[in-house]
């Protein structure tokens, strides 16, 4: 446990770098694993997250290596090359490591053995099994559909027609990742469109898929199998998730400029800046360019009064893990800020709402939830803070409320910040060159 203190602090001002965005990084390493030849990757993540999909993709027998500047070289064994591990493959915290690579496995005549840290292992894997046994794996999940889990995959997959149940780009990219090795046509459908990441990789990388709107505002994929996927570079933007927690600090503490540079805007994935800009904040979009199939742009932020607003379920999607950092502009804000259809994020890394509205309440912001919505009242200014808040190893909490004890009355401390270098490594040093006081506490403090 490393617990950690954020005090009340002055205008940030700067221009940090922030880290490579973990889906596209994810993605990267995966697709250029199922494809002939060495890729390059530029700005992979290195959080613990990623690199535990890297050590997966190594016991898979591709060589992933960092160079001295910085990129990654991945050697590919091509779509159902990949070897059987001689070992177990531990995801760490990672539902998307885990359920990205369960569908890569699927649909190879290989076995593997798939585990994860407390948090991971607690979280629903029915989700990504139901789908996959359909392709033809073999999969035995303990308790039915937790981690570890042990997987034979398809000797014969199938590809298959699938509507999904929840919105999650997790299991529509564990689907195409499978049907990579299955013959024939694979279509995904989904009801709120995802994240698109694995479709626009997929397509750089030479894999022959479509993308279809439909009349009710979902979408259908289809992925031809069995295409020569051929090495590639790829250039990972800058995570607009991680951006999140310097971007809303500089909106909430007074006096504040910050410029994030080269941060990656599918509109996929901006429900937040959406969202923002509605409770009145300045947020410009400059140098809008193209990086590597994605779309990126820098963002300058200027501190404002916020207003409280209503967040639709339809957005839910394009800023699924933002909701905690949202919480935190909401206190800061005037007026009600209301958020529908989060079921979701009770399956998150820790059940976020629960932890949001815990961590809302001990720092004097008044909150209201239900099954999937949460009710934040905004103080108008500087929320109370002082209080504890429990991070029970998420990642995302421990950032937002490490913010809002920058933007309180009085510190806030947190009982654990090891989770945040699964995503965002560095990032109290780089709060605090912005201006920020951010400190580890001695664990008996
Ligand atoms: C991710 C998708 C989201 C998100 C997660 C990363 C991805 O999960 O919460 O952090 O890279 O596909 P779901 O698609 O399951 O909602």
């Amino acid at each position: 446990m490393t617990p950690m203190s954020a005090c009340p602090a002055g205008p940030l001002n700067g221009l940090p770098a922030i880290p490579g965005d973990k889906s596209v990084s994810h993605r990267a390493l995966l697709l250029a694993a199922s494809a002939i030849g060495e890729s390059r990757i530029h700005g992979l993540l290195e959080g613990d997250d990623v690199l535990a999909t890297a050590a997966a993709v190594r016991a898979l027998g591709c060589r992933a290596e960092r160079d001295a500047d910085g990129s990654w070289r991945v050697t590919g064994r091509g779509p159902g090359g990949l070897a059987e591990p001689d070992r177990v493959l531990d995801l760490g915290n990672s539902g998307t490591g885990a359920r990205l690579l369960m569908g890569l496995v699927a649909s190879q005549p290989i076995y593997t053995v798939i585990t994860g840290d407390a948090s991971l292992s607690s979280r629903p894997m029915r989700r990504v099994i139901e789908p996959l046994q359909r392709i033809g794996a073999a999969i035995w999940a303990r308790s039915g559909d937790r981690l570890p889990l042990a997987m034979r995959g398809a000797e014969a997959p199938l590809p298959i027609d699938y509507t999904l149940p929840v919105a999650s780009a997790q299991v529509k990219s564990a689907i195409l990742l499978a049907g990579l090795n299955a013959p024939g046509r694979t279509v995904v459908i989904e009801p709120l469109p995802t994240r698109d990441h694995s479709e626009r990789l997929l397509a750089h990388f030479g894999a022959e898929i479509t993308v279809e709107p439909l009349p009710d505002g979902g979408r259908r994929i289809e992925l031809t199998g069995q295409p020569e996927l051929t090495a590639r570079t790829v250039v990972v933007p800058a995570d607009i998730s991680s951006a999140a927690f310097p971007l809303v600090a500089a909106l909430v503490i007074p006096g504040s400029q910050v410029t994030l540079e080269g941060i990656g805007v599918n509109p996929l994935r901006t429900g937040l800046l959406t969202t923002l800009r509605e409770m009145g904040a300045a947020i410009e979009q400059r140098r809008p360019r193209d990086d590597g199939g994605e779309p990126i742009c820098d963002l300058v932020v200027r501190a404002g009064p916020l207003q409280g607003v209503e967040v639709p379920a339809s957005r839910v999607p394009s800023m699924i893990d933002e909701f905690p950092i949202l919480a935190v502009a909401a206190a800061c804000a005037r007026g009600v800020t209301r958020m529908h259809g989060l079921a979701e994020l009770r399956v998150k890394e820790s059940d976020r709402l629960a932890a949001v509205a815990a961590g809302l309440a001990a720092c004097g912001v008044g909150v209201d939830t239900g099954p999937d919505w949460l009710e934040v009242r905004g103080c108008d200014g500087p929320p109370p803070g002082g209080g504890v808040v429990t991070t029970h190893f998420d990642h995302r909490i421990a950032m937002a409320f490490l913010v809002l004890g920058l933007a309180a009355q009085a510190p806030v401390r947190i009982d654990d910040g090891t989770a945040i270098a699964t995503s965002f490594p560095g990032f109290s040093g780089l709060m605090t060159a912005l201006g920020a006081e951010i400190r580890v506490l001695a664990t008996n403090n």
